[in-house]
């Protein structure tokens, strides 16, 4: 079956994805695409005979159509969220769209609108990501004019009307530095509700997707809708529910006050709203997005991600060539794959105060630049990374001192810094350019395997077109730079989770999920990442005991079984660790490289979440599975049985003690997991097919 297909007469579209079908109806009396179906497999002959939404009254009060089009312009009685809205130079505005024609692909629809009433052209693409449940969709507008300037005072990728349901309920995470990840469930109300980020970048406040269920969802059972923004710059996601009408998600780039321009000639196009329905509960949504991102998303899907030894913990700025030494010894030792220098080891950079765009070797530190160590690094087997923030640069730097208008500024206004740092202008292409130069040089001059690419702060006095032109300059610097140097491997980080976005993924490999490696934070932190994003994309470090950020206590395998559950890392400072703790850590980085294939490649169930007493997940894949239970409370020893969806009800499944276990018995009863008395206590069963 293809697709995508269309009735005869052109007016019913249906595109299939992996499970169901999306059909909408070309409604040419109102210049608008309008959904008829998003459910169950149908046939496009069945979805022809569908009848639009109508609502109950045809009051001049109401809008036709709100709450039921795909992309609702300016213009007409539609009185909800604007899709599209524009503005002249004389300050009016207003559309009066046509549908001109539409296209079918193999796996594509694209509708072409025109204005009626002035030089304006749109294209609402479609697209089915195959052998997924994820349908892209995404919109261009073009000035078909020679004169009149205008703006976009809106502009979204596109609008997802939902089925009609007897209630809406919104999952979706916020959060703040080191508290990212924090997950909501709540019922939608009757009104506008924005998720947004007005500050230049994804950001740790909240995250651009939403799940949507009728209130009955469970974990592992139940219909969820949801969508999400791949884009890393200012951001909204506007759930709509009116009083009559169903439930409607529109996703844009740009917060509430951005306008773009759009000269004659040229045309804008909005980055990705994807979205995919989905049965089997929150637990089978979360899968779903994984399988996309491994799928469509992810540079290097296959790939194991190493694991990694990051010293920034360990030594903050007290960056020196015979610290990292010993580290990296002690990292190889501990069965590290990669050792990563974090920030520190350039310019003037011994705090955070200076240093920060002046990319090469502080020469106390490194007298004969990097590569000894990076040599050093390599012959103890492992690869050699580091740490940069290309986007940002301290005010006492030779970059800031040499280009002091590189910067965003207002002229008016004082640059506000943060974290004593100013944002260079990435729409600039001579900014760009320096970055791609020097990135470029370190790379090769290196033989770097890994950047982990930071950004630590928002922006503030940007001219409008930085809000989303920023994050765009980005992605082509990365681009360019991944494309120089296709071995090289990314790690996206902002503060932690501040750049966590289907847009930073498809061009990175991994991302530093928190600062926060407080392994018991973590447990939320993780939670909340997971219900999107995909394990193999989540760092997650070792580090000290007691935290240094929080100063709690954790036993050492509870702190390894939490970093185990995504990309492990470790990040404390080795040269205080004791011998046993190193002989420990050793053997738990062994048995996590036995696992990795399943945790990182597998399909992840929640068996139950870090708000109960006891949070455990499990992680399938072909014969396998890594079931990891963590109680935090103290509690006496107790053996606790989890049922294990997911594993083959016909197999017999052993673990490392040679137990033996019926798959259907697994499934229905539960595998019996024993904890240690105490609080912190954690347990890791690994499961084969017999
Ligand atoms: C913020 C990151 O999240 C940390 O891991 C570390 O790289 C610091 N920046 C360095 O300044």
């Amino acid at each position: 079956m293809p697709l995508v297909e269309s009735s005869p007469d052109g007016a019913t579209v249906v595109l299939h994805t992996r499970t169901g079908s999306y059909a909408v109806r070309l409604d040419h009396a109102a210049g608008a695409v309008r959904p008829l179906h998003w459910g169950e497999p149908i046939t496009v002959a069945a979805a022809a005979e569908l009848p639009l939404w109508q609502p109950p009254y045809d009051m001049a009060f109401e809008g036709p159509y709100d709450g039921s089009e795909d992309f609702p312009f300016d213009g007409g009685r539609r009185f909800g969220p604007r899709a599209l809205g524009i503005r002249y130079a004389d300050g009016t505005g207003g559309l009066d769209l046509t549908i001109t024609g539409h296209h079918l692909g193999p796996d594509t629809l694209v509708v072409d609108l025109a204005d009626r009433a002035g030089p304006v052209a749109v294209h609402l693409h479609y697209r089915v990501a195959a052998d997924t449940d994820v349908i892209e969709r995404w919109s261009a507008v073009r000035h078909t004019g020679t004169d009149q300037p205008l703006e976009l005072t809106d502009h979204a990728a596109a609008v997802w009307c939902l089925p009609p349901r007897d209630d809406y309920r919104l999952s979706h995470v916020t959060g703040g530095w080191c508290r990212e990840g924090r997950l909501h469930r709540t019922a939608v109300p009757v009104a506008e509700t924005t998720l947004t980020s007005r500050r230049g970048m994804t950001s740790h406040s909240a995250n651009p997707w939403v799940m949507i269920d009728d209130g009955t969802t469970e974990e592992e059972n139940g219909e969820v809708f949801s969508a999400a923004l791949a884009f890393s710059g200012s951001w909204r996601v506007t759930v709509l529910r009116t009083h009559d009408g169903p439930c409607s998600l529109l996703g844009a780039a740009g917060h509430d006050r951005v306008t773009t321009p759009l000269p004659p000639g040229t045309t804008v196009t909005s980055p990705v709203f994807a979205a995919q329905r989905t049965t089997g509960g929150f637990g089978a949504a979360s899968r779903a997005w994984h399988d996309y991102q491994r799928r469509r998303i992810l540079p290097h899907p296959d790939e194991d991600r190493p694991v990694l030894y990051n010293s920034w913990e360990a030594t903050e700025f007290d960056v020196s060539e015979t610290g990292q030494r010993r580290l990296a010894e002690l990292a190889a030792r501990l069965g590290a794959e990669l050792f990563v220098v974090d920030d520190g080891w350039f310019g003037a950079r011994t705090n955070d105060r200076a240093g920060l765009g002046d990319w090469f070797p502080n020469p106390a530190r490194f007298p004969d630049g990097l590569r000894p160590l990076a040599d050093h690094v390599r012959s103890l087997g492992m690869r050699f990374g580091l740490w940069v923030e290309p986007e940002m640069v301290n005010p006492d730097s030779d970059l800031y001192r040499a280009h002091p208008d590189w910067v965003l500024h207002l002229p008016t206004l004082p640059a506000t810094e943060g974290r004593n740092q100013l944002v260079l202008d990435y729409t600039r292409a001579d900014v760009r350019e320096w970055a791609l130069s020097w990135l470029d040089d370190l790379v090769r001059s290196c033989d770097l395997a890994f950047l982990k690419w930071d950004c630590n702060r928002p922006f503030t006095e940007a001219r409008p077109q930085s809000w989303i032109g920023h994050a765009l300059g980005v992605y082509e610097v990365l681009d360019r730079l991944r494309e120089r140097h296709p071995r090289l491997r990314i790690e996206a980080c902002s503060s932690g989770g501040g750049r966590v976005d289907l847009g930073a993924l498809a061009r990175t490999d991994q991302v530093w999920t928190s600062d926060n490696t407080d392994a018991v934070d973590r447990l939320s932190i993780q939670h909340g990442y997971g219900q999107l994003y995909a394990p193999e994309t989540m760092v997650a470090w070792v580090t000290d005991s007691p935290n240094p950020l929080t100063g709690r206590e954790v036993p050492l395998e509870f702190r390894f079984h939490v970093a185990m559950s995504g990309v492990l890392g470790i990040g404390g400072d080795l040269a205080t660790w004791s011998d046993a703790d190193l002989a420990t850590a050793a053997g738990l980085v062994g048995q996590y490289k036995s696992i990795r294939p399943v945790i990182q490649h597998g399909d992840l169930y929640r068996l139950t979440g870090p708000e109960a007493t006891v949070t455990a997940s499990a992680y399938v894949a072909g014969g396998a599975a890594a079931v990891f239970v963590w109680r935090v409370p103290g509690g006496p020893a107790e053996t606790i049985t989890l049922p294990l969806p997911g594993l083959d009800p016909g197999a017999v499944y052993r673990d490392a003690t040679g137990r033996q276990f019926h798959g259907a018995g697994l499934r229905s009863t539960g595998l019996p997991v024993t904890l240690a008395a105490g609080p912190m206590v954690s347990a890791l069963v690994t499961l084969e097919r017999a």
